[in-house]
Parts: C-alpha cells; sequence; structure tokens
C-alpha cells in the first residue's frame, strides 16, 4: 500500500497532487487548441440530441452533485441551454416530469450509485437520451446510458473525492465549449480564448498547490474549530458546498456552504469570535460584493479565511488569512479554488488523527439505497 500511495501519506493527498495529470488527461485528444476544436465522440455522434433538447437535466449524488451544479452555471451561461440539478435519490422517487425532449447527464466517478443508476433508468423509461459522465471505465453506468465520456483521472481510493471533482467539471466544461459553439452562442474570439486557458489550468493548478505549507498554517490555527462557514457566490458558490462537504467527510468538523448573499438569511446568526468563514472571493466572480459580505463578517468578529486571485489587496486587508490561486476565467475558476480547500480539509483531518483515506461511515461507492 505503501508503494500505492507513491510517497505520499494518504491516497487522498496523492490524488490531490495528481490533478494537474488527471486534468490533462481528461482533455487529452478532446481539446485542440490550435486546430479550434473540441473533439469527442459521444457528443459528436448525438449532437442533435443536444441541440433538439428542451433542457438538460443533470442527476448525481455527493461531489458528482456539486459538479453538475459548476456545470448548471456554464451550460446556461455560456451555451445558454436551460439546466437542472437534481439529486439522483430525490429525482426517482418525486415523480418527475421527463419527456423524450430531454437529455439527462448523469455524473458518477464509480460508475455504481445506485441512486443514480435509477434515475437514469427512469429517465430512459420515459424517452429520456441519457449521456453519462463516468470515471471508471465499463461501470454500470457507463453500460446503461446511451452515450458518455469517460473522465480518465484514473482510480481514486480516497473515499472524499478530490481529482474526480475537478475531472467531472473539466470534461462538463468541454462539453459545454462544443454545444455553445455549435449553437452560435459564443464569439470565435471567446470560444478561442476559453480553449487556451482551459489548456492552461494543469499548470495553474500546479501553482495553486504551491500553497500547501501556508494551507497547513491555517489548518493548524483553526482545527478546533467545533463549525466551518463556505461562502462563495456564481461559478464558486458550489466551491464553497464542496469545500464544506470535504471538511465533513474527513475532520468531522460540521460545516456549511451557502451562497454568499444567502449568508444575511440565516448563517449570519451564528457568526461569532469562534466561527471560521472560508470565502471564496476571485476577481472576476461578483468581487465587489463578495468583499461587502466580507466587511459583514468582520462585523461580527468572524475570522476570515479568503480565496483570492493572485496579488489581490481588498481581501487582504480584511481577512485574517488569504490563500492565493493564479487568475482565470471565471468559468474556470472552481478547478483553482477548489484546491487549497480540499488541501485544508486534508490538513485539518491529518492534526485531529481522522482516518483521512477512510473516514467513519462512508463508503467510496454507494451502491444499495
Ligand atoms: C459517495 C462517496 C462520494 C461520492 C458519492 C457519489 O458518497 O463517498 O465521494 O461523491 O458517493 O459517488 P459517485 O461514484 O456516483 O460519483
Amino acid at each position: 500500500e505503501q508503494i500505492e500511495k507513491g510517497g505520499y501519506d494518504h491516497f487522498m493527498l496523492k490524488e490531490i497532487y495528481e490533478q494537474p495529470t488527471a486534468i490533462k488527461d481528461t482533455y487529452r485528444g478532446r481539446l485542440l487548441v490550435k486546430e479550434g476544436i473540441i473533439r469527442m465522440a459521444g457528443i459528436d455522434d448525438n449532437i442533435e440530441k443536444f441541440l433538439n433538447a428542451n433542457r438538460i437535466i443533470i442527476v448525481a449524488c455527493g461531489t458528482s452533485w456539486h459538479a453538475g451544479l459548476v456545470a448548471e452555471y456554464i451550460f446556461e451561461d455560456i451555451a445558454r441551454i436551460p439546466v437542472e440539478v437534481e439529486y439522483a435519490s430525490e429525482f426517482r422517487y418525486r415523480n418527475p416530469v421527463i419527456t423524450n425532449k430531454d437529455v439527462v447527464i448523469a455524473i458518477s466517478q464509480s460508475g455504481e450509485t445506485a441512486d443514480t443508476l435509477a434515475a437514469i433508468k427512469l429517465a430512459k423509461a420515459n424517452g429520456a437520451f441519457v449521456f453519462g459522465v463516468c470515471n471508471v471505465v465499463g461501470s454500470s453506468i457507463a453500460r446503461e446510458t446511451h452515450a458518455g465520456a469517460y473522465t480518465h483521472a484514473g482510480p481514486e481510493i480516497g473515499v472524499a473525492s478530490t481529482k474526480a471533482f475537478t475531472t467531472q467539471i473539466t470534461l462538463l466544461t468541454l462539453i459545454a465549449l462544443k454545444l455553445a459553439k455549435v449553437k452560435g452562442e459564443i464569439s470565435n474570439s471567446d470560444y478561442r480564448y476559453h480553449l487556451q486557458e482551459l489548456e492552461l489550468i494543469p499548470e495553474k493548478v500546479e501553482s495553486a498547490l504551491k500553497s500547501e505549507e501556508h494551507i497547513k498554517m491555517i489548518a493548524e490555527k483553526y482545527k478546533n474549530a467545533r463549525n466551518f462557514l463556505y461562502l462563495g457566490r456564481g461559478y464558486n458558490f458550489p466551491v464553497a458546498l464542496e469545500g464544506a462537504l470535504k471538511l465533513k467527510e474527513i475532520s468531522y468538523i460540521h460545516a456549511e456552504g451557502y451562497p454568499a448573499a444567502e449568508m444575511k438569511h440565516g448563517p449570519i446568526a451564528l457568526i461569532d469570535e469562534n466561527m471560521p468563514v472560508v470565502v471564496i472571493a476571485t476577481k472576476k466572480g461578483h468581487y465587489e460584493k463578495v468583499v461587502s459580505n466580507i466587511e459583514e463578517i468582520k462585523a461580527r468578529q468572524g475570522k476570515i479565511i479568503g480565496v483570492v486571485t493572485e496579488g489581490d489587496v481588498n481581501v487582504k486587508k480584511l481577512a485574517d488569512y488569504v490563500i492565493e490561486v493564479p487568475e482565470s476565467l471565471e468559468s474556470l475558476s472552481p478547478l483553482l479554488t477548489t484546491i487549497p480547500l480540499q488541501l485544508l480539509s486534508y490538513h485539518i483531518a491529518v492534526m485531529l488523527d481522522r482516518n483521512v483515506d477512510q473516514p467513519r461511515n462512508l463508503a467510496k461507492s454507494v451502491t444499495v439505497e
């Protein structure tokens, strides 16, 4: 097992560090920047289904559901296709309206999650076209869907999902860009710019990973907190949810993710000097509004950990700590802002002596209801 961990203390840390390569593996052969082409057989062969769809329904569980939420932002923003994101477990039992004008995208790392599989069967029975985004090749979901694409992240052993999440987002971004182009929703220059920026993500992830020592120091500072709040807006709202989930899963500290602007409708009541608040405040994503949310937290003595764009000055003045990530397009920023949140939860869990790779009560793949 030590050998399999490749010199890392845990599979989770190894998998966090594999992300630059995993993301490249996801877009390899698909993202042809020079030619300005995105090539994906599963989409190319079924392009009419996507173009004629009234909407896309994304079904998933856990971290994969969070990747679906990020995809909702990018599909609507760039490809102008209406999207609904559903917990597979709710979707399957709530008698949903599904027609043959719907495209369902099922996202699953393992390809074996029982609720997601059942949601797919229901969608198919009602005439929808179902597309799978899986990591495990030949898995049940990969076989049950009409078409699909693999993330090619490589085996993920740590129960808390890391590289599966970022590669799912990468793949869904490729699909959104492809559809935006075919539908004529994006200008040629904007499209080209997105492709170039996407290609640069692995090296930017690499650079984000360099903050590990700084993050360790922040982890030491807050490891004994009983609660954490994670805030983000727009593309980074799902990242806040995922950051909170990571912390809960492996450190057993209660954490909540919230859209930053919703804070005033409840969570603000919880803020005092004992509440660390992780705020994603990157440059392009409603920056000024997030800064004013940070001011509200500060006024109530909350402890602020800001995830900011390199070179940020405003948040630095207000926050107790900031963690920098390289600048990127807003739509691609979740691939970068996620990295420090993974490292933060990892180091808190290690410091609390938790079983990082196999947290209590959790399973890597949930094949029963
Ligand atoms: C379990 C795992 C999570 C995962 C979720 C969905 O809860 O512990 O890490 O996100 O299942 O799994 P899937 O394989 O469908 O992505």
